[in-house]
């Protein structure tokens, strides 16, 4: 286990990444690297609110952490010359808090609402109408002399971004006109984009270290951009400053993180499933517990890359290792006389 218990691969945003994020995201769709499919509906759907001079309908952005959300978010705004303000669904906690943003809103403009589905259930209500009919139902008095006031609201645009749309209800959901997914980039993609952030912070960054850093970048923008500043980090202590493959290789040595991304954690989640539970099927809290990990973070942040590399199957039963797993940590199964 590294010193520090801080994981350099981890998905969601830490320390400086906050002033990463800022410097190297994307401003229009064509700096806007991968997701093709939706820069495909999205350039339709901007360009047709364009023509018809109207605000575009409400969307909804999900996916996992360090995608592209919040960026995509701006990218709309931007791309159609709309001011944006950006919330979260923590950070509206009361009612009156909700409509204060809204009527302070102008024709067009546009409401991110970052983590919506911790919005309270209140607080959706006074959505609903918000979103559906441009109105906002203000209750004035209490008991049986309460009334409803109707105030009207300019024409504007929701965007909400979430890493879980399940935990969204169903009459939220049905308000976007529009719903994109984003899913984890391609490593040519990945390449792309620490090749886009080389040229902005002044990195020289030759091609073999950037195949190798977009590896292990677990297929996430945001762990691509920390990664390439740790490398470059390390060729100033250790070398002569420039990028070159030996001194990369060394990096993630460092960081021991291997050839596919993966860090300690996810190893030792899949030793706990392996050599504690031979394979599984095991409960999540067992492998939390063994991990010193909470479950829900086992859950939402590890999982999903092992399940995505085809490492760890989520049965009924509670999770396996697959053959794949076993193949790359080098273990045997249990009662076979070879690799599996
Ligand atoms: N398609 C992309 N092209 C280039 N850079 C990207 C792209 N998507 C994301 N990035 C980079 O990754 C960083 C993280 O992206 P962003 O903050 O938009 O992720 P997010 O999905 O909102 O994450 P979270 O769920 O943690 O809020 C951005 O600041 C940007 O530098
Ligand atoms: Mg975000």
């Amino acid at each position: 286990m590294p010193e520090t218990n801080e994981r350099i691969i981890k998905p969601e945003a830490a320390g400086d990444d906050k002033t990463l994020d800022l410097t190297l995201r994307p401003k229009k769709i064509t700096e806007f690297i991968g997701q093709e499919n939706i820069k495909k509906n999205l350039r339709i759907f901007l360009e047709a609110a364009r023509k018809r001079k109207e605000p575009i309908e409400h969307v909804l952005l999900y996916g996992p952490p360090g995608l592209g959300k919040t960026t995509l978010a701006h990218v709309i705004a931007n791309e159609l010359d709309a001011n944006i303000r950006v919330t979260s669904g923590p950070a509206i906690e009361k009612s009156g808090d909700l409509a204060a943003i809204l009527t302070n809103l102008n024709q067009g403009d546009i409401l991110f609402i970052d983590e919506i589905h911790r919005l309270n259930k209140t607080i959706e209500e006074v959505l609903y109408p918000a979103m559906e009919d441009y109105a906002l139902d203000i209750i004035i008095g209490k008991g049986p002399s309460a009334r409803t006031l109707r105030l009207d609201l300019p024409r504007f645009t929701i965007i909400g971004a979430t890493t879980k749309i399940s935990l969204l209800s169903s009459p939220l959901r049905d308000r976007f006109g529009m719903t994109y997914h984003l899913d984890f980039y391609e490593p040519a993609d990945i390449k792309k984009i620490i090749e886009r952030s080389g040229k902005i912070l002044n990195i020289k960054l030759p091609h073999e270290p950037a195949e190798e850093i977009a590896k292990r970048s677990r297929r996430t923008p945001r762990v691509a951009n920390r990664l390439l500043k740790r490398v470059r980090d390390y060729c100033q202590v250790e070398g002569d400053g420039e990028i070159n493959l030996d001194y990369c290789l060394n990096a993630f040595k460092l960081l021991e993180v291997d050839e596919l991304g993966l860090d300690w954690v996810d190893r030792k989640i899949l030793e706990v499933i392996i050599d504690k539970f031979n394979g599984g099927p095991v409960g999540l809290s067992a492998i939390a517990a063994s991990t010193a990990e909470d479950i829900a973070t086992v859950e939402e942040v590890y999982e999903p890359y092992l399940m995505q590399l085809g490492f760890l199957d989520r049965t009924p039963r509670g999770r396996v290792a697959t053959n794949a797993a076993y193949e790359h940590l080098g273990r045997k199964k249990r009662g076979q006389g070879r690799i599996v």
